[in-house]
């Protein structure tokens, strides 16, 4: 019992050399390049390329790798027919696990970092097409001359993104590709250690960010303040959430007992686009929750600080990405990681196959059905 720690809370589970998360100190970075770097000077297709081989890309290695993205961006006709048969209430995040599995089995691919490559590319076309389809628009095809991040807004709305708004996006993506140990990470790791398929793997890593306490978060901060009108009204919806225990989202975290690294850029995006879009309604509103309930949490001794989530479903919707999406367009970075991580599992694999402290009854009398 001394060795149990609920949620694996502190448990070194395995090592890696991917993401360095330094939840005192608020680092993040991938093979030890600080995520403000990365975010500064390179773009979603090197920072996939450094996660999957370890080094940043020479020139020609760099042009190769988005010329595969690219060639691999069209989904097989039989995809489409399958989203075609999909609920119209299905949450893009299940269209995006069933698109995922069933691609498993169209993969011509055999060597897994191409196979990650491929699905790296897939990724954004499975989230637009799908999105499209439910909502009864017209499909808008991958556009060979896009970059990954703009391709993305191009196949969502039809027309090219502005090339400032592209950067953005471009940005987030590079932010949320890697994380280390987190719960769908380590999902996808726990599955690969089974050396079942990497399909498998990444259908069931999406499954586990799905959840409101992983990537759903970001979705669920708008839908939580959206009774919210000013600023004004903060105090007060504050202490009301607060007297009812309820958790803000977007707010707290595992590892980081400082604001996390990533909501630092993702604020500074979202006050630049609301800004220039001469809407800043929301960022306000978010700013003095940030402020109110980091007051409430210091006296209370706690370490809540905003988490990469906070920002950036708001600097989304200035995208005019749709909440549902908030998850997938996660998804859509953290492919990366996930495959990277499964790539570094396989390296040297053990089975995960932890233990469990039994505390439920021994040696129970059977009893026939007709006397229970
Ligand atoms: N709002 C208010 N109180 C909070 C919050 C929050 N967002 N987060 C944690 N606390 C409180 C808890 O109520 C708990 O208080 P207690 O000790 O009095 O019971 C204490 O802080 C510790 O919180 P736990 O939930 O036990 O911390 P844990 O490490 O298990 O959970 C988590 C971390 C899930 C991120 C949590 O902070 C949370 O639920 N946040 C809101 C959801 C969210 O934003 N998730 C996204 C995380 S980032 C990502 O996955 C991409």
């Amino acid at each position: 019992m001394s060795d149990y720690s609920k949620g694996l809370q502190g448990v070194v589970a395995g090592e890696s050399k991917i993401g360095l998360v330094d939840g005192t100190q608020g680092v993040l970075a991938y093979l030890g390049y600080p995520i403000q770097v990365l975010a500064q000077y390179s773009t979603y297709e090197e920072t996939a390329f450094l996660l999957l081989n370890g080094r940043l890309p020479k020139k020609k290695e760099l042009s190769a790798f988005e010329e595969k993205l690219k060639k691999y961006r069209a989904l097989p006709s039989e995809a489409l027919e399958v989203i075609e048969l999909l609920p119209s209430e299905t949450h893009p995040m299940e269209a995006l696990q069933t698109v995922v599995s069933l691609l498993g089995s169209f993969s011509k691919v055999t060597d897994l970092k191409e196979k990650s490559i491929e699905l790296i590319a897939q990724f954004p076309t499975i989230v637009a097409h799908c999105w499209c389809m439910k909502h009864k628009k017209e499909v808008t095809l991958p556009h060979e001359d896009l970059s990954h991040a703009a391709n993305f807004l191009y196949m969502l709305h039809g027309e090219e993104p502005a090339p400032d708004v592209a950067r953005m996006f471009d940005i987030c993506l590079i932010l949320h590709a890697e994380h280390s140990f987190n719960a769908s990470t380590f999902t996808a790791r726990v599955v690969a250690s089974t050396l079942t398929t990497l399909h498998a793997s990444i259908s069931a890593a999406i499954g586990a960010l799905y959840g409101p306490l992983h990537g759903g978060a970001n979705e669920k901060v708008l839908d939580m303040i959206s009774d919210v009108a000013s600023e004004k009204q903060v105090n007060e919806w504050v202490s009301e959430k607060m007297d009812r225990k309820e958790k803000i989202m977007g707010m707290g975290h595992r590892v980081y007992k400082v604001k996390d690294p990533r909501s630092y850029i993702l604020e500074e995006m979202l006050k630049t686009l609301s800004t220039k879009l001469k809407n800043m309604t929301t960022y306000k509103i978010l700013k003095e929750i940030e402020t109110v309930v980091r007051k409430e949490m210091e006296k209370q001794g706690k370490d809540i600080w905003p988490n990469v989530d906070f920002f950036s479903g708001a600097l989304y919707e200035l995208m005019g990405i749709s909440r549902e999406l908030f998850t997938p367009v996660f998804a859509i970075s953290r492919i990366s990681g996930w495959c990277a991580h499964v790539l570094e599992q396989l390296e040297d694999n053990r089975i995960y196959r932890p233990a469990c402290q039994y505390v439920g009854a021994r040696n129970v009398a059977y009893k026939p059905i007709e006397t229970r």
